[in-house]
Order: structure tokens, then sequence, then C-alpha cells
């Protein structure tokens, strides 16, 4: 499984997206150690803080299946009918990912055709996590 491959699993997952309130559709793509894909999308709700980001949805997924290690975390996502540059996870995710990645676990974002990998410590330096407890 390759960089490219992970980000077409995602945005193949982003047609799924239920978006019906902000048509905003986003497509995740959760690659294991062990070599597993798990895939999410955003899931929106009439009462919004019900809504669920499709980051959330593929870690949610894999962990409610007893998988716990993970390489790589593709994000595809933008305004219904374009794709952003780069959809980046929101705070929340952030800090869900924080709980069972490391520091230097890689995030893809962009599109399959141009993307960038940056690592969990860019997006959420100085996070808090059981460390601080
Ligand atoms: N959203 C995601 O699924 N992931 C992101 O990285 C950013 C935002 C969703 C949540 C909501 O359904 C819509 O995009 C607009 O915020």
């Amino acid at each position: 499984m390759n960089d490219k491959t992970l980000m077409e699993q995602a945005q193949k997952a982003r047609e799924k997206s239920y978006s019906p309130y902000s048509h905003f559709r986003v497509g995740a793509a959760l690659l294991t150690k062990s070599g597993k894909v798990y895939t999410g999308c955003n899931i929106e709700n009439a009462a919004f803080s019900a809504t669920v980001c499709a980051e959330r949805t593929a870690i949610f997924k894999a962990v409610s299946e007893g998988e716990r290690d993970f390489e790589a975390l593709a994000i595809v996502g933008g305004k219904e009918g374009e794709t952003a540059d780069f959809c980046t996870p929101c705070g929340v995710c952030r800090q869900v990912i924080a709980e069972f990645c490391p520091r230097d676990f890689k995030i893809l974002l962009g599109t399959p055709e141009k993307f960038k990998a940056f690592t969990l410590d860019a997006l959420l330096p100085l996070s808090f996590t059981e460390k601080d407890l």
C-alpha cells in the first residue's frame, strides 16, 4: 500500500459522505501496521453537534474492530464538486489521532494527484495525552 493508493481510498470513501447540511464532503483512509485499510466519511446530523468527521469514523471503525497500531491516515475533502488543496483535520480529530498514534504518525493531505505528508506532531504540537494525567 503506497501513499497514493491510500489517498485514492480516501477519495473513494468520500463518495459515501452524508453531508446534506454543509455540503462539505470528506473521506479518510487509515492504514494499519498489518496492512489493512479502514475508511470513513463524514456523517452529519440535523442536530449539528451529532455530526462525526471522516477521520473519526475511520479511527473508530478500526479501534472497534480491535486495531490499535496505525501506519498512516489519508484525508481528501472539500466543498461538493471540488477537492480542497488541503482538507486539514479538525482539532477534535487531531486529539483522537493523538490518542492512538505516535508523534511521528504520517498524515497525508491533498488529492491523489498532489498531496503532502505531515507528522501528527506538526499538526498538534504540545498535545495533551495520557502522559499529562
Ligand atoms: N469534516 C470532516 O469530516 N473532516 C475534516 O477534516 C473537517 C471537517 C466535516 C465535518 C462536517 O460534516 C463538514 O466537514 C463541515 O465541517
